[in-house]
């Protein structure tokens, strides 16, 4: 066999879960069911040749972002989709053997970046109430540690850390140079952002998607905010133009449209709430989220009702071999159509089970 690079003998292969799920209702990604601003669409269709034959061009991409959140041009860095930005800060700020402070369960990118990396992990486990482990990540703040993750709000836990805590992090990381790479995927439905730290703090690294409330997951378009100078030192990780041209198009014309998120947000809520207030009903245990997923715990019977309900065509998450997800599925927030689908599935699914 032809020799690889060192660490990826412990890196296990990650298999997308995208695959077969056309014509399904799909509850399983986290994906924007109510779709992109029809702006998105009517900007792509107005396409010309020199959108597809000449290399694309970030610059207004990167101007409107920066204005819509307070912060210099300069500060922008867009890649290919979150996982990219993630990817992108791992290369750039680890080297073999850094240890890193991981909060878990979580996001699956930043254990297979990291271990790409060889770097060292401190898996830090969330609380038994999905609560942020702010005491030992605090603690575990110190010499010899290179950089702290956090999703705020958490994925899969779904809660966001209380706001004293992260500046509290934020800060005594800063003291020790200690890198905070802050994953803001889901901030959308939190309605909170913490871009206007990386002015005074130098150590944060801040990234965000389309993929979620802007509905472009499909165009993969993700970016990286932080002071200039460590966005230079990231731009010579990421590659010249690792963003395609139509999405630089259809990003624009989606965070022109901010009505369209609000309104994309008002519905994940109420959606949301009606999931959680049927989920009940059934006698199932949902818990509430900031994020477009709730998590419900379904007993023993969880691995049966996530066949039964993949048999009928329905996707969700099955996310209970994760550490403190014992017996939960993940259900990403859809339509009332797709919520009225899945319930009436489950009517019929858990009383067979007893
Ligand atoms: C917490 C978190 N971070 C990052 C990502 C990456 O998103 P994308 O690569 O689609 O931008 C996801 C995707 O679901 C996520 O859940």
């Amino acid at each position: 066999m032809i020799r690889t690079s060192k660490h990826l003998k412990k890196v296990s292969q990650y298999q997308p879960p995208s695959r077969k799920r056309s014509r399904k209702v799909k509850l399983d990604l986290n994906e924007n069911m109510l779709g992109c601003s029809p702006k998105v669409l009517d900007a792509l269709k107005n396409i010309d040749w020199e959108n597809i034959s000449c290399y694309p061009e970030y610059d207004l991409l990167i101007e409107k972002t920066a204005a819509h959140y307070h912060v210099k041009p300069e500060q922008i860095l867009f890649t290919n989709g979150g996982d990219d930005a993630i990817r992108c800060a791992i290369d750039t700020y680890i080297m073999e053997s850094d240890r890193v402070l991981l909060p878990v369960p979580t996001f699956s990118m930043f254990e297979i970046q990291l271990k790409i990396r060889g770097a060292r992990i401190r898996y830090l486990p969330y609380q038994p109430d999905f609560s942020f482990p702010f005491d030992t990540y605090h603690r575990s703040l110190c010499k010899g540690i290179t950089m702290g993750i956090i999703v705020n709000p958490g994925s899969p836990t779904g809660k966001s850390i209380k706001q004293d805590q992260l500046l509290s992090i934020v800060e005594k990381a800063n003291t020790h140079n200690i890198v905070i790479l802050l994953d803001e995927t889901y901030h959308h439905f939190s309605g909170k952002t913490n871009m206007e730290l990386i002015k005074s703090y130098s150590n944060l690294i801040i990234m965000q998607t389309f993929s979620k409330a802007f509905g472009l997951a499909g165009m993969r378009l993700g970016f990286i905010a932080s002071q200039e100078q460590n966005i230079l030192q990231m731009q010579k990780v990421n590659l010249p133009y690792t963003v395609n041209s139509l999405a630089v198009i259809a990003g624009l014309a989606a965070i022109e449209d901010y009505d369209h998120i609000n309104k994309v947000i008002s519905q994940v809520n109420n959606e949301r709430e009606f999931l959680y207030r049927e989920l009940t009903k059934l006698g199932l245990r949902p818990h509430m989220t900031e994020t477009n997923f709730i998590l419900v715990d379904c007993g023993n019977y969880c691995n049966d009702i996530f066949q039964q309900l993949a048999e009928r065509g329905i996707l969700v998450r099955n996310i209970s071999s994760n550490l403190r997800m014992e017996h939960i599925l993940r259900i990403s927030i859809g339509t009332r159509k797709e919520h009225e689908i899945l319930i009436a599935a489950l009517k019929e699914i858990i009383p067979s089970l007893k």
